[in-house]
């Protein structure tokens, strides 16, 4: 089977990376034995451009009718102070496809250790998803009102809302090594005190999987003195947005950390966490890594492929090891030459697999 993919590569640095990943599909599934095909559609600042809006009609018709999205990132200063701004269009496409559940995975590998901007013996082995609900809380709530004088957002949660995502962070956690660590503001706020609520029910039902819940102040100063403690963090959409770049940047770099946002049914989208990063655009050094790991997330979620991703991961190491890397990690490389790199590192790692299959 051919697994329909459709590529939104977006704003800034998006398109370089997206490149980046491309190439890197395009290896793994020539050595891999799989098929593919990739559509390019316009989208966020992108979609203005074409289009005049940041979610154009053909281009949610497409990723309806895909089997799994890869995006790179959107916005940017073009379009800061557009009537419907490129983030817009983002928020209305996990929206319509009901993707309420974002998983950000953070892991300091051997490799990795020393990239950290933490000391190795705090960050080494760190192992966590962010399991981030991705359709309400404050993002969405109403009412919402920007006046001259007064403004506001309403953080809103019904229990079904809070119901799934808990049912997908224990699920993910029974994968792993069984526990899920609740961050909320319920010592404070309304919404917060409901999900101590329901994700206590909901832990009743999964026995197996042992669930604590901490104070969003006190998990951020967690992560960064003891991210070892974590295995399954689940929380709130704007919770989720903040602590996902922070644990990022434990790795040492922002630029490598991707994500899957999925819904009950359709397709699975498959992005970097971070943005466009227009500090950097147009300059060939954007970290190719966050849409790499995107590809390779990709195809263990959407591509029933996870032998090929772990290849993947395993190149992506390599790589980091020999230093092949951009700035953003140390290194002195371009956007090419790391995903040369990859590549390179990539069929090392297909021709290892050929010597075991024969012995
Ligand atoms: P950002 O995530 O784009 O960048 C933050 C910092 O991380 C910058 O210094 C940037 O250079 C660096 N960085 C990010 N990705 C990198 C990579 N792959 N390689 C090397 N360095 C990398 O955040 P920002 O600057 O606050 O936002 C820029 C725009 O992106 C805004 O319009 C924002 O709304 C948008 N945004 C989009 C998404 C998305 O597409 N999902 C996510 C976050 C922000
Ligand atoms: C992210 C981004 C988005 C968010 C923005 C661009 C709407 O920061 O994917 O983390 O806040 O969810
Ligand atoms: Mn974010």
């Amino acid at each position: 089977m051919s697994t329909r993919i459709v590529t939104l590569p977006g704003d800034g640095i998006g398109p370089e990376i997206m490149e980046a990943g491309l190439r890197v599909l395009a290896a793994a599934a020539q050595q891999g034995g799989f098929e593919y095909s990739a559509d390019e559609h316009p989208f966020g600042g992108a979609g203005i451009d074409a289009c005049g809006s940041p979610y154009p009609e053909a281009t949610r018709v497409a990723v309806h009718e895909a089997d799994a999205v890869l995006l790179a990132a959107i916005g940017g200063p073009a379009w800061d102070d557009a009537p419907d701004r490129p983030e817009a269009g983002l928020l209305r496409m996990r929206q319509d496809l009901g993707l309420f559940a974002n998983l950000r995975p953070t892991r300091v590998t051997a490799a990795r250790a020393g990239r950290s901007p933490l000391r190795p013996e705090i960050v080494a082995g760190a192992d966590f998803v962010i399991v981030r609900e991705l359709t309400g809380g404050i993002y969405f709530g109403q009412p919402r009102r920007l006046g001259d004088d007064e403004a506001f957002d309403t953080m809103r949660y019904r229990r079904d809302e809070i119901e799934r995502i808990a049912r997908v962070a224990f699920e993910t956690a029974r994968t792993r090594r069984g526990r899920v660590t609740l961050v909320d503001k319920a010592n404070v706020l309304a919404s917060s005190k409901l999900w101590r609520r329901v994700v206590g029910e909901v832990a009743v039902e999964y026995p197996d999987v042992h669930q604590d819940a901490m104070y969003v102040d006190a998990a951020a100063m967690k992560l960064v003195s003891d991210p070892r403690r974590f295995d399954v963090i689940l929380t709130e959409n704007l919770f989720g947005d903040i602590l996902s770049d922070e644990a990022a940047e434990i790795t040492g770099s922002l630029g490598t950390i991707p994500s899957q946002s999925r819904g009950a049914s359709g397709p699975a989208v498959y992005e970097p966490i971070h943005g466009s990063a227009p500090d950097i655009a147009g300059q060939g050094i954007a970290d190719p890594i966050s849409m790499i790991a995107s590809v390779s997330l990709m195809l263990r979620g959407s591509v029933g492929r996870a032998d090929v991703a772990d290849r993947i991961d395993a190149a992506v190491d390599a790589a980091v090891s020999a230093g092949e890397i951009t700035p953003d990690l140390g290194g002195t490389a371009t956007t090419t030459e790391a995903t040369d790199a990859i590549i390179r590192h990539l069929s090392t790692e297909f021709s290892k697999g050929a010597h075991d299959d024969q012995h």
